[in-house]
């Protein structure tokens, strides 16, 4: 059985006051063992979330990490601090990194290298634009991508990672690819990573990103390669997260 997984992240959201309300509501709601809910905070809530979930079964991850490490890089958050703080998950090349800060397929692939190193499972975001998904490229951009991040890792190595399959045109745009029009690229990219990695490609966790709220998630999450989601605005509101982490009992 593969583990599924709702992930919300927050982007640049969320305060002191939304943290005491959404832990206790998320406390509240059951999870299969295997299964995982992950919460995304800014980083300066990383630590005061950390110590809200103490050791129940929410889990934490950062929303970017440096592709060094400590050194020299104002501004810049590093693997070694991610964990230190407690995270166990952090996304990479989320499409709003790539398109308003110029990450590059270079930088995700780095990325995932440091936090391998410190023992976080990267959720390694890729998805087609508009334009690329109107001409026919959809397969082979997302194929690129999964390639260019994680074709150098090991079978082991990339039984470490989870992807996430976000559409950019369906993020925050309330569209949601059709289950089955998801389900097609989830299956693409299982083919890929089973073409890096052989049978480790069937453990991996394939989430889809991209307008999921309580009302579409169940029938996403029933594909069969869908393996969860990353959820945006709706893991802004506690009930309907909650409603959408409860599919995971
Ligand atoms: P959305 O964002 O759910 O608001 O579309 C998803 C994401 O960007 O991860």
């Amino acid at each position: 059985m593969r583990r599924k997984i709702v992930a919300g992240n927050w982007k640049m959201n969320g305060d002191s006051a939304f943290i005491a309300k959404i832990i206790p509501a998320l406390e509240n709601v059951a999870v299969a063992d295997g299964n995982a809910i992950v919460i995304a905070p800014p980083y300066p809530y990383l630590l005061s979330v950390s110590q809200a979930i103490g050791s129940n079964r929410l889990s934490l991850a950062a929303q970017d990490v440096a592709y060094t490490e400590n050194g020299a890089f104002t501004g810049a958050v590093s693997a070694s601090m991610l964990a230190d703080v407690g995270c166990s998950y952090c996304i990479v090349g989320h499409s709003e990194r790539r398109a308003l800060f110029g990450e590059t397929d270079a930088y995700v692939a780095l990325k995932i290298d440091r936090l391998h190193e410190v023992g976080i499972v990267p959720i390694v975001c890729v998805g087609e634009t508009l334009e690329q998904r109107e001409s026919g490229l959809t397969l082979s951009v997302v194929e690129q991508q999964v390639r260019l991040a994680v074709g150098h890792l090991s079978a082991d190595m990339l039984s470490r990672v989870v992807l996430a399959y976000e559409p950019v045109w369906a993020i925050g745009t309330g569209k949601t690819a059709s289950p089955q029009d998801a389900q097609e690229v989830h299956a693409h990219i299982r083919g890929v990573l089973a073409s890096i990695a052989g049978d480790v490609a069937e453990r991996i966790s394939i989430l889809y990103g991209g307008s999921v709220k309580s009302s579409n998630a169940s029938e996403l999450f029933s594909q069969k390669d869908v393996d969860g989601g990353l959820i945006g605005g709706a893991s802004l509101d506690a009930s309907d997260f909650s409603r959408i982490c409860s599919l995971l009992s």
